[in-house]
């Protein structure tokens, strides 16, 4: 098989077993700080491996002037070539952004498949997304992508096929056509996605009900999330070195020390220079995040990077207007790679703010304090919840305006009560002991997993 027949129209899934060549030019954009070089490469690898591809070569080039044509320099261009071919690498993966001319260019000079940033990162989004919302958001994002390719490149795929071509139907062009195609696949795909967005938000509110206070576990990709999901929960979430391991939220309960049940909630990892349209695909899976009592942001302190990483996440958590309310905890996980003098100076800086914590998500370090920092902070936190009671319960009505905060009452036509109530940790266990009633069916928690059941992939690839 030629390497041009090997690369028609496919993706580079896991059951495509490429040989990949990895770079990372290294472009300073005027104003902005300039992230460590040597860990956005491995990060990149990271991103490489996540969709199993073989990474035989990975390097930075410098760039000091970015070449409309090739995005790189000459020298560099040639001296990959030779690679490319001794080697006999048939994905080149370019840790930037291209215009479609460069990736024309680079694909012509190094007869292999080219593919930058954007579409790295929309192929690993596709292979993770699990639920039916995540994975039309993909495609949504890989639709609006192809389509921005389709126009900028409009000269290598003009071709008539009949007619003038001066208006629509048998005279189109095949750019046309696919431009149109991909429009009515995008207008589809939002129709859709409205759709689920309404059930979700339904499945969403029936879950306020859910008498505990949940704590939503957002950071950047790779900081040990779902390794600490995992220790937490004793439940076996997908949990291995794979960047964006976990695509869509997954909740799991678990009992804190004073006995108290919390939800947690794992979330999508974060990223830099997230492709835009993705940006809408990302935030959604992150709505999770809005309904938290608590935010625990894990981060991975032992990578160079830490602090972009962390301005990234902060950045990400301050467009989702999740209100001051709504505690932030740090956990700086991986402090089994630092040692000596750091690792003192690091767990110091802990000890004076209570909303940080050292810890290991892989060896267990610090994990009980952690769970422990969570329950005393929950005790201070008041939770909301709805609840439904009988015109009649005179009693259990006068106990609430007594105990706790009647935030909202609604008295519906069918002749119920509705109150939205704040409650004080201490008063609430009180409430659901007087009032089992309220708790919810046992086997609720099979509910709040929201695994999709169609396991169908859709089919799209941003690669063509
Ligand atoms: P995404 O799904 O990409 O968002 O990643 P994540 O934040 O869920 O990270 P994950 O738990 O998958 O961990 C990423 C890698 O870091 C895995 O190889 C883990 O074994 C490793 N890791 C996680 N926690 C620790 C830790 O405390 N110490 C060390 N040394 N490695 C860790």
């Amino acid at each position: 098989m030629t390497k041009e027949h090997r690369h028609e129209g496919k993706g580079w899934g896991p059951a495509e077993s490429s040989r990949a060549l990895v770079i990372h030019p290294i472009i300073r954009i005027k104003g902005e700080p300039l992230r460590s070089p040597d860990a956005r490469l491995e990060e990149a690898i990271g991103l490489t491996q996540a969709i199993e591809l073989d990474v035989v070569h990975a390097e930075t080039i410098r760039t000091d002037k970015v070449s409309p044509a090739h995005l790189i320099g000459g020298g560099a261009k040639e001296r990959l070539a030779k690679l490319i071919k001794n080697e006999e690498i048939d994905l080149a993966i370019v840790d930037s952004s291209l215009t479609p001319i460069q990736q024309r260019n680079l694909e012509k000079a190094w007869e292999c498949k080219v593919i930058d940033r954007t579409g790295l990162i929309l192929e690993i989004f596709g292979a993770r997304a699990r639920t039916h919302e995540g994975r039309l958001q993909v495609e949504l994002a890989a639709m609006k992508y192809q389509r921005s390719r389709l126009v900028r490149s409009w000269t290598h795929l003009e071709r008539q096929r009949g007619g003038l071509g001066f208006i629509g139907g048998p005279g189109e062009s095949q750019l046309e056509i696919d431009r149109r195609l991909i429009d009515e696949r995008i207008d589809k795909l939002k129709r859709e996605l409205e759709r689920v967005k309404r059930t979700r938000e339904l499945q969403r509110s029936a879950r306020k009900r859910v008498p505990y206070p949940v704590i939503a576990f957002v950071g950047y990709t790779n900081a040990g999330k779902s390794t600490l999901f995992n220790r937490l929960t004793n439940s076996d979430v997908f949990a291995k070195d794979l960047l964006f391991a976990t695509l869509d939220p997954t909740m799991r309960s678990v009992e804190l020390v004073s006995g108290r049940k919390v939800i947690l909630s794992d979330t999508v990892g974060f990223i830099s220079d997230l492709p835009h349209d993705l940006i809408a695909a990302f935030r959604a899976t992150l709505e999770e995040v809005l309904e938290a009592d608590i935010v625990l942001h894990v981060r991975d302190i032992a990578c160079s990077d830490s602090e972009e990483q962390l301005r990234d996440v902060e950045t990400v958590l301050a467009s989702l207007n999740m209100g001051q309310s709504v505690p932030v905890v740090e956990a700086w996980n991986k402090l089994d790679l630092v040692e000596g003098e750091e690792r003192k100076a690091l767990l110091e800086k802990t000890l004076r703010d209570e909303n940080l914590i050292a810890i290991s998500a892989l060896n267990g370090e610090g994990c009980n304090a952690l769970l422990s920092r969570l329950d005393d902070l929950l005790t201070r936190h008041n939770t909301e919840l709805e609840l439904e009671i009988e015109p009649w319960d005179g009693k259990q009505l006068s106990w609430l305006y007594e105990h706790a905060d009647v935030l909202q009452r609604t008295d519906t036509d069918e002749g119920k009560i509705i109150l939205r109530v704040s409650f004080a940790a201490d008063m609430m266990g009180k409430y659901f002991s007087s009032y089992p009633n309220q708790l919810p069916e046992d086997d609720y928690q099979d509910e709040l997993v929201l695994e999709d059941e169609d396991e169908t992939r859709i089919p799209f690839d941003p690669l063509k």
